[in-house]
Parts: structure tokens; sequence; C-alpha cells
């Protein structure tokens, strides 16, 4: 009776809550359901709204002769409201089993949309577990721009990619830049072949009776869904270290070995240089992935240990690594803020070629201006597209406008206030926003701040936020 008695009122709760959206089972408090996406303007669907992933702990297990992955997620999150349901991005992939803090729970899907139903609300601010057992042949995804992410085969293995939206052929999760967290992930293949993620190796065992290798790899600062990657194949692997001690661990797909070997020995000299300009440098270890050329159609930025298909020149390198401070330490709030990640790298590049006796960023900036920058005339108008802060739709947010004019925006400002102070807004911006998230008012309210006096509006009206060229002052 007593318990009767004592549901009564959230029954009538949850009846309520019924009429607005789902409601906590039995025995629990209201809640609502977290929703379907985090409203980014360029991809509405992605991420979740309702939680914040904390940790990561994927255990995946992938055979290459018949592509299939099993894996186990354990996601800790923490409520940011009573919670009757939430969902996670998963794209393909069987969902085999579902459990939140270790009570099986009902799931359904729909589209990129895992919606998991615990069996009783969970409370705001409580850090639960979401362990979810899935397992298929992961997805290659086509980006809105026509390229591949996801997981891709490669010539002697896999390859995961993640930006924007590539994790969720993978692993499920709050696949969006907003929720960082950090990650162990433990993956078995088949003997012989080795698995490389992000972070640090922690341990690397002979399983299943000598038949398997299983890898555990450990990243202890918060990552973004985007830059989480595991790569199966044969490699070539190299240990070193910096001057200042940090351990240097690159990957070679043979094949690429030689032609790689020159460029990928700068990596220690790069770090340095990066640290000395940038600040720094936000993680616990670095490296590189060098897979074969036809092996993905891009380089990528993926956390502590870029990858490139094939050998890349010197400018990739040093853009990929810039990412680690610009795009992955501090990382966009929204895909509409990609210019904080792409302006960003490719000024690294012009920094690299003026310290290094080629071209002086400002003649790189006078080629773009004056469009001779580009071996063919259509590239050269297509930078003026659109402003860098606001791409005209998801399919254009790795378009030349984002890269280069983003890059000119950072130049227009090292004009406004001297170098002194320009190097100081680039440490200080990565400093200040460590580990976490920014957007482009955040950006440009730090450099107001940074340069008292200084007037940046129509730097931010012409080259940020406005349509065509901009007028040479
Ligand atoms: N970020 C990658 C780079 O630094 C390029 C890239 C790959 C990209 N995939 C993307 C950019 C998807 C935007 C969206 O070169
Ligand atoms: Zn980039």
């Amino acid at each position: 009776m007593s318990r009767s008695v004592r549901l009564v009122p959230t029954v009538t709760a949850c009846a309520l809550a019924l009429v607005l959206t789902a409601c906590g089972g039995t025995g629990g408090v209201p809640g609502t359901a977290g929703s379907a996406g985090v409203a980014d303007p360029y991809f509405p669907k992605a991420g979740n709204g309702g939680y914040d992933v904390t940790h990561y702990a994927l255990t995946l297990a992938y055979a290459t002769d018949t592509h299939h992955l099993t894996g186990t997620a354990e996601i800790t999150a923490r409520a940011t409201h009573n919670l009757s349901a939430f969902d996670l991005d998963l794209k393909g992939m069987k969902v085999d089993a579902l459990a939140v803090d270790g009570k099986s729970a009902s799931w359904t899907r729909s589209g990129q949309e895992l919606a998991v139903h615990p069996r009783s609300t969970v409370r705001q601010g409580k850090t639960f577990r979401t362990t979810v057992r899935y397992s298929g042949t992961p997805e290659t995804i086509t980006d809105p721009d026509g390229s591949d992410e996801g997981w891709v085969r490669t010539a002697d293995g896999a390859l995961a990619l993640g930006e924007p939206t590539g994790s969720m052929a993978w692993f499920p999760g709050n696949d969006h830049p907003s929720d960082k967290a950090t990650y162990d992930i433990t993956i078995t293949v088949p003997k012989g072949l080795q698995a490389v993620s992000n972070g640090e190796l922690s341990t690397e065992r002979t399983t299943d009776a000598g038949r398997t290798t299983t890898y555990t790899w450990r990243t202890a600062h918060p990552m973004a869904t985007y830059l989480a990657t595991v790569a199966i194949g044969h490699y070539d692997i190299t240990r070193t270290t910096t001057k200042n001690g940090l351990p240097v661990y690159v990957a070679v797909d043979p094949e690429e070995a030689a032609a790689s070997r020159r460029v990928l020995a700068k990596i220690p000299e790069i770090m340095e240089w990066e640290e000395y300009n940038f600040g720094p440098y936000p993680f616990d270890s670095a490296g590189a992935i060098v897979d074969r050329r036809g092996d993905a159609g891009y380089a990528l930025e993926t956390q502590t240990r870029p990858f490139f298909p094939g050998a890349p020149d010197t400018a990739t390198l040093v853009h990929e690594l810039a990412h680690q401070w610009y795009g992955d330490s501090v990382t966009p709030k929204t895909w509409r803020d990609m210019w904080l990640n792409e302006g960003f790298a490719t000024y690294a590049e012009w920094l690299w070629s003026e310290d290094h006796d080629g071209d002086t960023a400002q003649q790189t900036f006078d080629a773009l201006y004056k469009g001779t920058y580009f071996d063919d005339q259509s590239d050269d108008e297509a930078i003026w597209a659109f402003p860098p802060a606001r791409p005209t739709s998801a399919a254009h947010i790795s378009d030349s406008p984002v890269y280069e004019r983003g890059a000119m925006v950072l130049h227009k400002i090292r004009e406004t206030v001297g170098d002194a102070r320009f190097y100081d807004i680039l440490q200080g911006w990565a400093a200040a926003h460590r580990y976490g998230n920014a957007n482009t008012a955040d950006f440009t309210a730090y450099v107001e701040k940074m340069a008292p006096g200084k007037d940046f509006t129509g730097i931010w009206k012409a080259w940020l936020y406005g349509n065509g060229k901009p007028a040479r002052p």
C-alpha cells in the first residue's frame, strides 16, 4: 500500500510530462528527454543535449579480413537536467545491448540518433555511465563536401577519421566539438598488425592465445570526438623525444617510409618552434600517422598524432602540428567557428616560411590579395566567396575562405598591433582557452582586450564577417 501511495505523485507528474515529452520510468522523478542535437548551425543533429560526457572507455576488436568491428563503449557523463531519455550519435552498426549504471535499458534508433531510455530518470547533476555493446561493419561516411570520413578501409587495414561527423561511424557518443572528454581506447587486431591511436600507449599485449594483439591508448586531456582516431595496419614505429622531453611516437606505413623519413625527422624541430611561438604544448605526447597516398583524401589533426595520406610536405606537417594548439586544445564551439582552426594553422605555415628563409607572411598576404597566389585563377577568386566566420553551408566549411582568408584576418591583426603584441595574442589565446572551447566572438573580444585603444571594427566588418573582397585600407 505504502508503495502505491508513494508512487501517486510521480505517476501524476509523469502523466503530465508525457503530454510534452517522454518521462522517467517507475519510481523515478519526472524528467525530460535530452535534445537530439545541440543546434549547431551547420550540423543540427550532431551532438545531443541533456548531458556532458567526461570520459569514453572504448574496447574494440577489428577483423581486417571480414571488416567486422565489435565494440563496447562505456560513456561516463553528467546529466545537465533531469533526464528521462537521451540520445547518442551512432551511424550504422548494430546495438547488441545497452545499460545505464549497470541496469539494462531500452533504445530506439532513427538515422544517426540512438535514443536511450533508462529505467529511471537520471537526476540533474548526477554522473552516470552508459554501456553500449555494438558490432557490425562500420561505415565510411560521405561529408557534405564529398570527402570520405568515418571508418575508412586502407590498403592493409583501416583508419578512423572524424571531421566533422565521422566518429559516430565507430563509436556511440556526443559527436559534437563542444563536448570534449578524456579517452581510453583499447583495440584488438590480428597478430602482426599494429593499432595506433591518440595519446600514450599504456599497454601492448598478445591476446587470444597469440592470435591477436591488444593495444591500450590513453588520452588524459580533453579531446573532441572528431579528433579521435585509430589506425590499423603495418607501421614502422619510431619513438623519439623533443629537447623538452616530450615523447614523439610516429607510425609510418612501410611503403611511405623512405619518402617520409626526412620530413618526419623535422617533428622535434617544428614542435620546438611552435612551442616558442604558440606557448607550451598542451598534450603529453606528439607524433604522426602516415598511411599510403590513396588511403584518404586529406590530412587531419587527430589529437597528438595527426594523420597524413602519404609523406607530408613540411608545410602540411607544420599545419597539422599547429592544430594541436588551435583546434585540438582550443576547440571551436560550433562548426561555424572553423576558421579559428584553419586560419590559425594556415597562418602557422606562413610564419614557418617567414622564419625559414621563405616568403614572409606579408608576401603571402599580398599574393593572395593580388590574386597571384594559386596556379589557377579561379582558386584565387574562390577565397572571396564568403567571409571566414560565415561559411555559406556545411559543404563549404573547409573551403579556402576559411583557410587563406582566415589567415589573412590574423595578418590584419598583426598589422594593427605589431609583432610583439601579436605573438602575445597567439600565445594568450591558446592559454586562455586551453583544453576548452571558444567561438569567434570570444576571439574578437580577446583581441580587443589585448590591444586597448586599437580599433578593430573595420577588420571584423570587412575581413571576418563581410561579403566580397575587402578594399585595401
Ligand atoms: N582539418 C583538416 C586539415 O587541417 C582538413 C579537413 C579534413 C576538414 N576533413 C575536414 C576540414 C572536414 C573541415 C571539414 O587540413
Ligand atoms: Zn587544418
